[in-house]
């Protein structure tokens, strides 16, 4: 029977031809639809959701079931993308069997296609337990977000000779590990270039210039819908937070001055008498 959706072995196979792979995050279904339509590939239900829909101000609160939750909604609103669902902190790290048990939850609850986790060399061994049991795993390195204390900030990784060998070799740790992809984040243009030439499985670039196999943005970046932050490398693409200001000041003015609604947007009842909605249910669109 043949798969419903994209599979990694066509991500794998975009790389071969040379085609550009996009990716974006999702956190629920109604985003998932519209990125679903645009054709987007491949969608990651990452733990950004901890900044960008729950409001803290890392990664590090985010739980295996606000993942699965997600994923869940964002398998509901798409046919076509790969999902990827992410690993939380501390999901992973404590040993493989608890890895695996979670990854577990992330494909059968959540619904994703593959899981990504943070980490080079020292995580290999965990990404090989899940590849060995079937997993899809992707891997996450240069700037890994779960390890901001430890990085003290957000930081751009690789800048030395020597610190971007030790990228360079855990890109290659992941790939022999059995990683079907690698994100990039926040590392050197020349640096993911090499990477991206040095492996034979698709890079994704965050902050990690042109030459990577695809790309990932945030969403609500990318998009626009945080005034106050707009990471440098995620481009403009639209400024949905003035857009939707706009629109609720126009229907909070119009609410207050009664001009909203109008006998458009109003039922009426088909006799003189009000009539019970339960027992003539009336049609809510048109
Ligand atoms: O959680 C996330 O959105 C990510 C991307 C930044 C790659 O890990």
């Amino acid at each position: 029977m043949a798969l419903r959706r994209i599979t990694t072995y066509k991500i794998q196979q975009m790389k071969r031809r040379g085609e550009p792979i996009p990716m974006v995050t999702a956190y629920d279904y109604t985003a998932a639809r519209i990125i679903d339509a645009a054709g987007i590939p491949m969608i990651l239900v990452g733990d950004s959701m901890g900044h960008v829909v729950l409001g803290h101000d890392s990664t590090i609160p985010v739980t295996v079931d606000d993942i699965v939750s997600a994923s869940a909604a964002v398998v509901r609103g798409t046919t076509n993308p790969l999902i990827v669902a992410d690993m939380p902190f501390l999901s992973y790290q404590i040993d493989a069997e608890t890895a695996l048990r979670n990854a577990a939850r992330l494909i059968q609850e959540g619904g994703a296609q593959a899981v990504k986790l943070e980490g080079g060399k020292t995580v290999a061994p965990i990404v090989r337990r899940l590849a060995d049991a079937g997993l899809a795993v992707m891997g996450h390195i240069g700037l890994t977000p779960q390890h901001v204390n430890k990085l003290g900030g957000y930081r751009v990784q690789g800048k030395t000779e020597s610190t971007a060998n030790e990228v360079l070799e855990d890109a290659i740790a992941l790939q022999e590990a059995g990683a079907f992809a690698i994100v990039l984040e926040l590392i050197p243009v020349e640096l993911a270039k090499k990477i991206t030439e040095t492996l034979d499985i698709p890079t994704i670039g965050i902050g990690a210039g042109v030459h990577c196999d695809g790309q990932i943005q945030v969403f609500h970046d990318m998009l626009g819908l945080d005034p106050d932050f707009r990471p440098r490398h995620s481009g403009k693409y639209a400024d949905l937070a003035t857009i939707i200001e706009d629109a609720l000041i126009r229907y909070s003015d119009d609410v207050r001055e009664g001009t909203f609604p109008t006998d458009a947007q109003s039922f009426f009842s088909d006799d003189s008498h009000v009539q019970s909605n339960a027992a003539n249910p009336v049609e809510l669109s048109d």
